[in-house]
Formats: C-alpha cells, structure tokens, sequence
C-alpha cells in the first residue's frame, strides 16, 4: 500500500473549502518533479496524444499508450493520487469492457482511480467500475474524446436547455458513484450551481474559480506546447524557451570543439599502450551511466 493521497482526502478537502489542485503529467521525470512541487492528483490524461505524441487529437490514443504513460508516472509519484484517464474506445463499447480495461489501468499501470468522459450516457459504466472498487471520475462539458459530434473544442452549456442537461448529467454521475467531476469549458455560473448541487469535488478547466478545484496541462503551462495556449490556461514558466537555447548551446559547442573538455572525459593509463599485454584492457567501461557517475 502506498501512501498516497485517496479519493477520502479528496472529498474532505471539499468539506472544508480547500482546493485541489490536478495536474497532468505523462512520464517519471516529471512526475517526480510535479509530486515534490505538491499536486493532490496527478493526471495521466488523454492529451497525452497531443502533447506528447503529436496527434491532432486525443481519438488515437490506445489503452497501451496510457498503461505505459501511467507506468512511468506511478513509479515517479510519492504523494499526489495517480489517476488515469480512459482513453476513446477504452469503455464505449460495453460496461464489461470498460471494467476489464479500467482494472488493467490500476492493476498493471499503477494508477489509484480512472476519468471517463460523458453523463447519462455512461452511468451504467461507471457504477459497473465503482461496484467492482476502482475509483471513478467523471468528465462533463467540452468532452474532446466527442469532438466529431460536438462541432469542434467549443464552451459546454451555453443555452437553458444544455444547462440543465449538464447540472442532470452531474447529479447522475454522482448517483452512479463518481468520486469527482471535471467540468471543461462551461460558463462559470453554470460551473458553480454544479458545484452546489453535487457533494462530490467539480474540477474544473476552463470553469472559473468556484470549482472545487481546478486541472491544467502540463505542456500549456510550462510552455512546452507551443502551437496555441488556451484561453482557460496561463503561462507559469517558458521552458520550451530554455530547452531551446540550452540545445542550441549544448549544439554550438559541438561544433566549435568546445564540448566535451577534460572535466567530461576519462582518462587512462597511456603505459598501457606502451607495453600490450594480455591483461591490458580492451575498451574503456563507458558505456553505463552507473560506471561513470
Ligand atoms: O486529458 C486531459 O488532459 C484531460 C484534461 C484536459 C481534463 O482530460
């Protein structure tokens, strides 16, 4: 057992007003870096196809993708609750299907608890996840996984009548047993009745501040994604920038003959050259970063 944050930390933190803040985060590296910075959930998200596969969208993301991404994430992560996202085709097909693949994310990936995205739609799936002890979050709003049918990446429950379908879809997550809700790109008064009508944790992105707390991408906020930033995310650090120029450095001294010097290299006995022996040695152990830390 480890002793990460569990969906009962998460639910009493909205007892008592305090946010929780979800990031996503795909691999070891980062993962370690984001659960020493704090987050209370790191998201194994979908995006994943976008920001680090460079696909146009999230549909081509496969279960083997995500179990591998959670891997690394769940090996990096001490604190913060690893949850998993679901990917398109994961658990449309049949609440059967849905479970066996939700099982694997935690059985095999790591991962503590899943998201899946829709309301109505999929509360039989969920509850089917929940009754055999596996965590669910919900996803409602701007659901990407459902570009086709939505138009495009467009604002969630503008009129009357998407509203309410959406404050409907939210009761009926939590009564299937979602243990939270992300709410994407939906106005923020609507975002805040949701917010008072559930007694599970909304989390939103794009959602405004009353949600009980709030996901962001990694990649748009560290300026690693640079092709657009969306309205809903900030700019907290340009490391894209840095990568660049410490690249360009790393490449301009190759060039100049500047990189490696003495400090970076090894050196051996040229006696050894002098007089061959058989137990001279026949290449020099460099090979293992181990050997040579
Ligand atoms: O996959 C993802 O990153 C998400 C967030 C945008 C909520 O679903």
């Amino acid at each position: 057992m480890n002793n990460r944050i569990a969906i009962t930390d998460l639910a009493a933190k909205k007892k008592r007003g305090e946010k929780i803040v979800m990031f996503t985060v795909y691999d070891y590296p980062t993962a370690r870096l984001v659960d020493e910075a704090g987050v209370d959930i790191s998201f194994i998200g979908d995006t994943l196809g976008m920001v680090v596969l460079g696909y146009d969208s999230t549909l081509p993301v496969t279960m083997d993708d995500i179990l591998h991404h959670t891997k690394a994430v769940a090996r990096g992560t001490q604190h913060a609750h690893v949850l998993a996202d679901m990917p398109f085709m994961s658990y449309q097909v049949s609440p059967e299907d849905a479970l066996r693949n939700a099982g694997r994310l935690l059985q095999e990936g790591g991962a503590q608890s899943v998201k899946l995205e829709g309301g109505i739609q999929v509360a039989d799936t969920v509850r089917r996840i929940v009754d055999a002890g596996i965590p669910v979050m919900g996803h409602l709003g701007l659901t990407p996984q459902s570009v086709n049918q939505l138009g495009g990446y467009k604002i969630q429950g503008k009129t009357p009548k998407a509203a309410v379908k959406l404050l409907n879809d939210a009761v009926t997550l939590e009564q299937a047993g979602a243990y939270a809700i992300v709410l994407e790109c939906v106005p923020v008064h609507l975002a805040n009745a949701i917010t008072e009508r559930v007694n599970v944790p909304t989390i939103g992105i794009g959602a405004g501040a009353g949600c009980d707390g709030q996901v962001q991408v990694f990649h748009d906020l560290l300026g690693l994604y640079q092709d657009f930033l969306p309205k809903h995310a900030r700019r907290y650090a340009q490391v894209g920038d840095t990568i660049r120029e410490a690249v360009r450095a790393y490449a301009k001294d190759v060039r100049a003959g500047r990189f490696p010097t003495q400090a970076e290299s090894f050196i051996m006995d040229t006696q050894l050259f002098s007089e061959p022996s058989e137990a001279a040695p026949r290449r020099v152990a460099s090979r293992k970063r181990r050997q040579t830390a």
